[in-house]
């Protein structure tokens, strides 16, 4: 996730207003910025890596002439977060400035078709390649306009952007376009923006256009003109007034981030299916090689590395050992050597008991992995190979967009793995694949049609003093995410252990009406867990469920239940059945008073150990 924006004023000059909405869009990435204008014929470029404030303090963000220009705040995806890497990118003449926020699928090859003809490429981006392909187009035929030039280029890419692009050749437009990122324009009598989100220009003007996937857009002091990209057919769509507060638009409309960081998982298992496969492939094979794996995290990234133990043993029978962070040291740090292979999971990748297991093991030699949402963090400089699992910035304290993004990248290489040892047959392979494909239209359809269900079943259970989370195999890490979920933002107690652990102590606690959720999908632990619902209902505990559409056998025992679509294999259905477990936090802490995006005591990021 980046910001991008562009303004056009009848009066004064651009570079403050970009700098300001720069600032008001810093939530959609902050490690490095960039601005490009337009003045006299000729384009002025500034962009470093660093937040907003510190690249201003630096080269004086609104010492660039002209009225028109374009900005970027980023969020690194391809390329390192460096001076180089930073947006805008210009093509090989200079003539072509462009922003970008999204993930270019196949820009390997268009970079490589691209040199192959002579074009040299300055950054480890993927957005530089539609600065080349633009160039390319103009090239080819010099009586394009930027738009039509900029239609061509667009044509050929796979993947997601919203783009802005301005060029000297074209000195009073700005095009932009968009697929899967979102885009927008405002309007006012004398000025025109373009923008990733709403509250960039909020302050300017209270007119905006939303622009749809597949449509291109040309800015001008005249206005605006909308076209199909696919057959360059316009499109007539007038401005709506907002009359949304600055911090609403923040939150698009949610009241709070947490709900709209469980809103935006669709979108963001989209880009996690969107990794270059070329560092999927790379820590496939250091796993393949590996003699012990370690899968090291805290808390929520923890959770992910239990349900990651399972997918990598059931996959690529590969053991793995997941340990929490803080306890690695005491654990595992006299064995850990030279042949031990750490994966180090942390979305913000700055977690000191995380860091200091890792760093244990670099003493002794073992080679590091990373998963973490942050390009440019400390667990990305010490690791040997790392993934960024894309997600965005995550607002809210508890963990939820990050979490299944999380899921997914370790699905996507424990099945990577499952093909590299051959353990799964090229049917097995293509079906799980395809499923994973579904997934992020699997979690809409939970958001869009079990949330009132689970907004009822809060209300009903809001005052219980606490609450059994339970499942069984894969599920065991869903219930164990679904308690830590309840239990940080709600203040509510509650425990979460694996289903069978039930008669080895804990079902003492259970007395007439105590809520028992079980995360049941239907797979070989069913019949098992069916029997672990029987012995708490036989003590009388409400059950609650999270079950696959239509199972009725498990429907007729519980209390309450939600239902999850079909067909969702094992492995991957820690993803979709956390959910409504995300939700059901969400809501019971609402319902206690709570503000789920500051839980006391708490912090997004842990830095001390
Ligand atoms: C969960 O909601 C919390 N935010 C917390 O458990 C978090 O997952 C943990 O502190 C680890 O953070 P990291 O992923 O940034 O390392």
């Amino acid at each position: 996730m980046c910001g991008i924006f562009g303004c056009i004023l009848k009066d004064g000059n651009a570079a403050p207003i970009i700098h300001g909405a720069l600032k008001r869009l810093e939530y959609r990435g902050y490690d490095s910025v960039g601005e490009a204008t337009l003045y006299e014929g000729k384009l002025y470029i500034k962009k470093d890596q660093g937040k907003i404030d510190e690249v201003n303090k630096i080269h004086n963000l609104d010492d660039l002439p002209g009225n028109i220009g374009i900005g970027h705040t980023r969020w690194a995806t391809h390329g390192a977060p460096l001076q180089i890497n930073a947006h805008p990118h210009l093509d090989c003449s200079g003539q072509i400035a462009v922003v970008h926020n999204g993930i270019i699928e196949n820009f390997s090859e268009l970079k490589q078709e691209l040199e192959n003809i002579g074009h040299v490429f300055r950054s480890k981006t993927d957005t530089e390649v539609i600065a080349h392909l633009i160039e390319h187009a103009w090239k080819t035929n010099p009586s394009l306009s930027l738009a039509e030039a900029i239609l061509e280029a667009i044509r050929r890419l796979e993947g997601s952007y919203a783009i802005a692009v301005i060029s000297p050749k074209e000195p009073n437009k700005i095009v932009c376009a968009r697929n899967e990122s979102p885009l927008v324009i405002g309007v006012n009598e004398n000025s025109i923006y373009c923008a990733s989100d709403i509250p960039a220009f909020l302050p300017l003007t209270n007119k905006a256009v939303i622009i749809n996937d597949g449509e291109l857009v040309t800015l001008s002091l005249e206005g605006y003109e909308i076209k199909k990209i696919s057959d360059s057919s316009l499109v007539m769509r007038k401005p709506k007034i907002l009359d949304w507060t600055p911090e609403m638009a923040l939150k698009q409309g949610y009241p709070h981030f947490m709900l709209k960081e469980i809103h935006e998982q669709p979108a963001t298992l989209r880009n996690t299916l969107r990794l270059q496969e070329h560092y999927l492939d790379l820590m496939t094979t250091f796993l393949d090689r590996a003699h012990e794996v370690f899968l090291v995290a805290c808390g929520t990234s923890y959770h992910a590395c239990l349900a990651a133990s399972y997918m990598f043993s059931k996959l690529a029978f590969l053991a793995t050992y997941p340990v929490i962070a803080s306890e690695f040291v005491e654990q595992h740090g006299k064995s850990v050597n030279i042949d031990s292979t750490i994966l180090a999971v942390s979305q913000s990748g700055e977690t000191a008991d995380t860091l200091a297991a890792v760093n244990c093991a670099r003493q002794r030699a073992a080679t590091i992995l990373g998963l973490t949402n942050v390009i440019g963090s400390t667990l990305t400089r010490i690791s040997r190979v790392y993934i960024g699992q894309q997600s965005g910035p995550e607002i809210g304290v508890a963990a939820t967009k990050t979490f299944t993004s999380q899921l997914s990248v370790l699905s996507q290489l424990a099945l990577r793995l499952a093909k590299k040892r051959g353990k799964v047959s090229q049917d097995e392979m293509d079906f799980l694949a395809e499923k994973m494909e579904k997934l992020p239209d699997i979690v809409e359809t939970i958001l869009q049609t079990q949330e009132e269900k689970v907004k009822q079943i809060a209300k009903k259970y809001k005052d219980a003093k606490t609450f059994f989370f339970l499942g069984r195999g894969t599920s065991t890490a869903t219930a164990y995410e679904g308690r830590l979920k309840l239990m940080e933002i709600a203040y509510v107690p509650a425990i979460a252990f694996p289903a069978g652990e039930s008669k080895h102590g804990p079902i003492s606690l259970v007395e007439q009406g105590f809520p028992v959720i079980f995360i049941c999908p239907k797979d070989g632990t069913h019949k098992t867990l069916i029997g672990n619902i029987m012995e708490m209902k036989a003590r009388g505990a409400s059950i609650i469920t999270i079950i696959e559409e239509g199972d009725s056998e498990i429907r007729e025992l519980a209390d309450d239940y939600v239902e999850i679509p079909n067909g969702v294999p094992e492995v991957l259905s820690p993803i979709p059945y956390v959910i409504p477990l995300q939700l059901l936090a969400y809501y019971i802490a609402i319902e206690r008073g709570h503000n789920p995006d500051r839980p006391r005591n708490l912090a997004k990021s842990v830095t001390v150990k």
